[in-house]
């Protein structure tokens, strides 16, 4: 079911839990489309995922194989974009916001949870896998996140940092890290936060 067919408004959700996909499809409701692309659409992923979606009854949505730098649909098929803690974790996200805008009709909507970063952390902390993985270390700088936004073809960039964490947030494991490292946390001038990233497709 290409979001093109429905009269209705189609969501995509890049990279969201199954379980997350259907619930929020069934809060939707038809004529609604909620469009699920991402590695969720790996063989065994797409079978569990259809499963709840029978269980639950729910008809509007479709998972499909794909990542965020290759979107699985057509351009300008899509009203709003949706991930939540993805998009620090490619490693192309020029690319990334790219497709977001491709698949975006005019006047679509883009609006994504995720960690960025305000002022600077220390490289090494960036090369760090442990960050990379726990979805620290890729994080934008807000400046550059904009930045990337207005490149991809975005108007009306809003970030909205909703939470801020100084390096303590990391935990004993990271507090360890940064020891190791040889970086004294008080010293680290940029600091790891959460944020709404919106952005809005111009209209035709
Ligand atoms: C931190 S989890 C967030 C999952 C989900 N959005 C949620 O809120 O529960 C990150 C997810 O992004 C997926 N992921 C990482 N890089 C990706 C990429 N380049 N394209 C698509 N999905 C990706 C991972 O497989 C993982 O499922």
């Amino acid at each position: 079911m290409p979001p093109t067919r429905r009269t209705g408004r189609a969501y995509v959700p890049l990279a969201v839990g199954v379980l997350v996909a259907v619930a929020a499809a069934g809060r939707l409701g038809p004529p609604n489309t909620m469009v699920v692309a991402g590695p969720s659409g790996a063989v065994a992923m797409l079978a569990l995922a259809r499963r709840h979606q029978a269980e639950a009854g729910v008809t509007n949505a479709e998972f499909l194989k794909g990542q965020l730098e290759a979107v699985p649909l057509p351009d300008a098929t899509v009203d709003v974009v949706l991930s939540n803690c993805v998009v620090n974790l490619s490693t192309d996200k020029d690319r990334v916001f790219a497709e977001a805008f491709r698949v975006l009709r005019p006047g679509g909507r883009l609006a994504i949870a995720d960690i960025v970063v305000e002022g600077e952390v220390p490289a090494t902390l960036r090369r760090a896998i442990e960050l990379w993985s726990g979805c620290l270390a890729g994080a934008l700088e807000v400046g550059e996140a904009r930045a990337k936004l207005a490149t991809a073809g975005f108007e009306d960039v809003d970030i909205e940092i909703t939470r801020t964490f100084g390096p303590e947030a990391l935990g004993e494991a990271g507090l360890k890290l940064l020891a190791e490292l040889g970086i004294d946390p008080a010293k680290v001038p940029g600091r790891f936060a959460s944020a709404f990233v919106r952005g809005k497709k111009p209209a035709a």
